[in-house]
């Protein structure tokens, strides 16, 4: 273990000490139902904001913005971005901050054990239970706690920072884009800034497992597309109407058919010639990062692995496409026999990219093979096939000054080295700041493999939380070296 540098070491303390208020401020950020996904929650997202600006303000941050991102249909209103800065000299490095407030939908029938927008203090366990403790509300006060922690002390930032923090990103993230583009050509560099970004830094993913940390350089892109099969005006009595009229759900279920096959080989022609090769050099480090097929079964408690060994399962997970079906709107869905005929039902499914696909040349082909497919139906409903949102890959090399500094940091903290990792997961807005600030990005996770993102009880270990404001403060330190 790397003993602490001075500078660090009161900053370390003073996390320790505000331990119990800062998840006091974990409780209240995540007691917001901020579901970007749900639109009758839309009002959440901008009280959330709302909060998340107050404790900017009460860091003294300057420019604080909430920007309008316009509607994302009729009558509804996108949630608000935030931008904001701390410090702006000159002499320092200038480091852009991205997080999001908004969070997955949970509700405790989905099988929580507690109220999933409760933060459940699980002092046994030493866990943080809540939606978005990991995703990724915690991560984003692990910042703030470690910069109220420098305050308390009378002790500088040793960069600048500019905070991003969007209420979109589980939804693609939609408007963001636009806004990057439009801070980074309007104003200097980066919202008001003179001078380069030197480096972006999201801590909005996780370790591989539960016992080393990592730092990530890859990511999954995502494009989210939707068939709607319309047949009937309205519902209909499969008894009156059955095997005498087109029905949209059987049309659906078939062309979903063909899209993926159980064994999870993308069905649709062309996708799989788009992917890079495997080259022998990769094929080591899969052989040589710690993981094993039992932590996978593990993570998705079951036995229904595709594969039998860790480097299928990492580089299914890492490097190649996937094709996931979502759900059906408007299908039965609830409990019982209801003998109904849907009018109309719409397929949602998404496809994980990887280099080098061609984003738009991925959408052609998908909507191209649909169309023909419903083609061979022959059927007498209409179909229509649409992206809903897409979110570039992205790709970095793990060796440059960021990843060094961050490197460092998570060996301070946590005693070891990080794993570098790539991930099957999408943060939409990656690509754009890369090439948008000329900046490189650097993934520095604070939650373990197991913290069930998404899924039910999510977690962050308390562990975690603490060492998540000590490893971002630690970061910051090491960059400006
Ligand atoms: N924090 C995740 C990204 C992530 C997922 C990182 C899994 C590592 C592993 C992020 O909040 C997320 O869920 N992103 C969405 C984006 C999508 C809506 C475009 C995702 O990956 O599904
Ligand atoms: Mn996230
Ligand atoms: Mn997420």
């Amino acid at each position: 273990m790397s003993t602490v540098p001075e500078q660090l070491q009161p900053i370390f303390e003073q996390l320790d000490k505000n331990t119990d208020s800062n998840i006091a401020k974990l409780a209240k950020a995540i007691s917001f139902k901020a579901v970007s996904a749900d639109e009758s929650l839309r009002q959440e997202c901008f009280k959330k904001a709302d909060y998340i600006q107050s404790l900017l303000e009460e860091l003294n941050c300057t420019d604080i913005q909430q920007f309008d991102l316009g509607e994302e249909k009729p009558g509804l209103p996108l949630p608000p971005v935030i931008l904001a800065r701390l410090g702006t000299s000159p002499t320092k490095k200038t480091v852009v901050v991205y997080a999001h407030m908004d969070v997955q939908p949970a509700s405790i029938e989905d099988g929580w054990n507690t109220e999933p927008f409760v933060l459940h203090h699980d002092k046994e366990n030493g866990l943080l239970i809540g939606r978005g403790s990991t995703d990724d509300t915690g991560p984003l006060l692990a910042w703030l706690n470690m910069i109220e922690a420098h305050q308390q002390l009378n002790k500088e930032l040793p960069v600048n920072l500019i905070f991003c923090f969007e209420s979109m990103e589980e939804s693609g993230s939609i408007g963001l884009e636009n806004l990057i583009k439009e801070q980074a050509v309007v104003s200097g560099y980066f919202y008001k800034t003179c001078s380069k970004i030197d480096a972006v830094a999201i801590s909005d993913n996780y370790w591989l497992g539960t016992t080393t940390p990592a730092l990530t350089y890859g990511l999954r892109g995502c494009n989210y597309y939707q068939i709607k099969v319309n047949g009937p005006k309205a519902d209909l009595h499969s008894g009156v109407f059955g095997g005498c009229i087109a029905e949209p759900m059987i049309d659906l279920v078939q062309l979903l058919s063909t899209l993926v096959s159980s064994q999870g080989e993308i069905l649709i022609p062309g996708v799989k010639e788009m992917v890079a090769p495997v080259t022998e050099e990769e094929k080591d480090i899969y052989k040589s990062i710690k993981y094993s097929i039992e932590e996978f079964n593990e993570s998705s408690n079951s036995e229904t692995c595709l594969f039998d060994n860790k480097e299928d399962i990492l580089m299914h997970r890492w490097r190649m496409p996937s094709l996931s079906v979502h759900g059906i709107e408007n299908a039965f869905s609830g409990p019982g026999a209801k003998t109904v005929i849907p009018a109309t039902c719409t397929g949602k499914f998404s496809i994980r990219t990887v280099p080098h696909i061609d984003s738009a040349k991925l959408d052609a082909i998908v909507i191209d093979h649909v169309n023909k497919e419903f083609a061979k139906l022959n059927s007498k409903n209409t179909m229509t096939c649409e992206l809903i949102h897409d979110g570039a890959y992205w790709y970095s090399d793990p060796f440059n000054d960021s990843f060094t500094a961050a490197s460092k940091a998570t060996e301070l903290v946590w005693g070891q080295k990080p794993d570098l990792t790539r991930e099957g997961g999408s943060i939409p807005i990656t690509l754009t700041f890369e090439e948008q600030l000329k900046s490189s990005v650097v993934l520095i996770p604070c939650g373990r493999g197991n913290d069930g993102a998404h899924s039910i009880n999510e977690k962050i270990d308390l562990e975690n939380y603490v060492k998540g404001g000590k490893l971002l403060g630690s970061y910051l330190y090491y960059l400006a070296e």
